[in-house]
């Protein structure tokens, strides 16, 4: 009898020592902002983008790269750096045939966490559909892995680990209780008027705000914007039809 793959879900970088990476095709989320930049980014023609853990590492690569250097710690834009991490800025005619190295608070944290991974997909509802296309084609165990905020489960990453679910679950076999909590967050988007206004409850949505980041929030909550897979191997990102 054929077996399903299997899906699990780390609701937060805390939790990464709990799962095997080794072998798995894992999928790394942070709706609010690091995914979804790097699509942005990459939807709209960058090269590649480089994920890093340090200002250091970014200033260093960048330079020798003659890359576009940016990043975000706490929301805010890093001294010394060109750009921040706001989906938004990356327009094609600031991003297009440019390599982009980036470093954030969570989401490039986390790819550098789980990088004894098989493969890692960036996912963001702008690429929902795309990843989770490309996921039933591959047919391999997954884990899904939420960047949290500073170690905490977040409510907008785990919304998005359950739209994947929900997407899958006819193919996959759901095998951990985080993989159940997603998907039943999920099925409260229609409860709301929007997928926006559902994560209006998240924390970091807030802090977002206060920073003047309405208009990325408003972004990073549309489905299926860019039609693309952007897959992180030896250390860059690109899209998985140009590898
Ligand atoms: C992160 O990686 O922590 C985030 O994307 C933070 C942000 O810029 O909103």
């Amino acid at each position: 009898m054929n077996q399903r793959p299997q899906i699990e879900t780390c609701l937060s970088p805390i939790f990464v020592n709990q799962y095997d990476w080794s072998g798995k095709t894992v999928v790394v989320i942070d709706v609010f902002r690091a995914t979804s930049t790097i699509c942005s980014a990459i939807g709209h023609g960058a090269e590649a983008v480089i994920p890093v853990s340090s200002v250091e590492e970014c200033q260093e690569i960048g330079e020798k790269l003659g890359a576009v250097m940016a990043g975000e710690r706490g929301g805010h834009v890093i001294e010394g750096l060109q750009m921040g991490n706001s989906p938004l800025e990356y327009t094609p005619e600031v991003i297009e045939g440019k390599t982009l190295v980036l470093t954030t608070t969570n989401g490039t944290r986390l790819m550098q966490l789980v990088k004894d991974a098989q493969e890692i997909v960036i996912g963001s509802f702008l690429n929902l559909n795309a990843v989770t296309e490309y996921l039933k084609l591959k047919n391999e165990d997954i884990i899904l892995a939420c960047s949290g905020w500073r170690d905490h489960a977040n409510l907008e990453d785990t919304v998005f680990a359950g739209a994947v679910i929900y997407a899958l679950k006819s193919d996959f076999e759901c095998v951990d209780d985080s993989s159940f909590m997603a998907e039943s967050l999920f099925n409260r988007v229609g409860d709301y008027t929007s997928l926006q206004d559902y994560l209006k409850k998240a924390t970091h949505y807030h802090r977002l705000v206060n920073l003047g980041a309405e208009a990325d929030l408003e972004y990073c909550c549309l489905y299926n914007l860019h039609p693309i897979v952007p897959v992180l191997l030896d250390g860059i990102i690109k899209d998985v039809k140009v590898r």
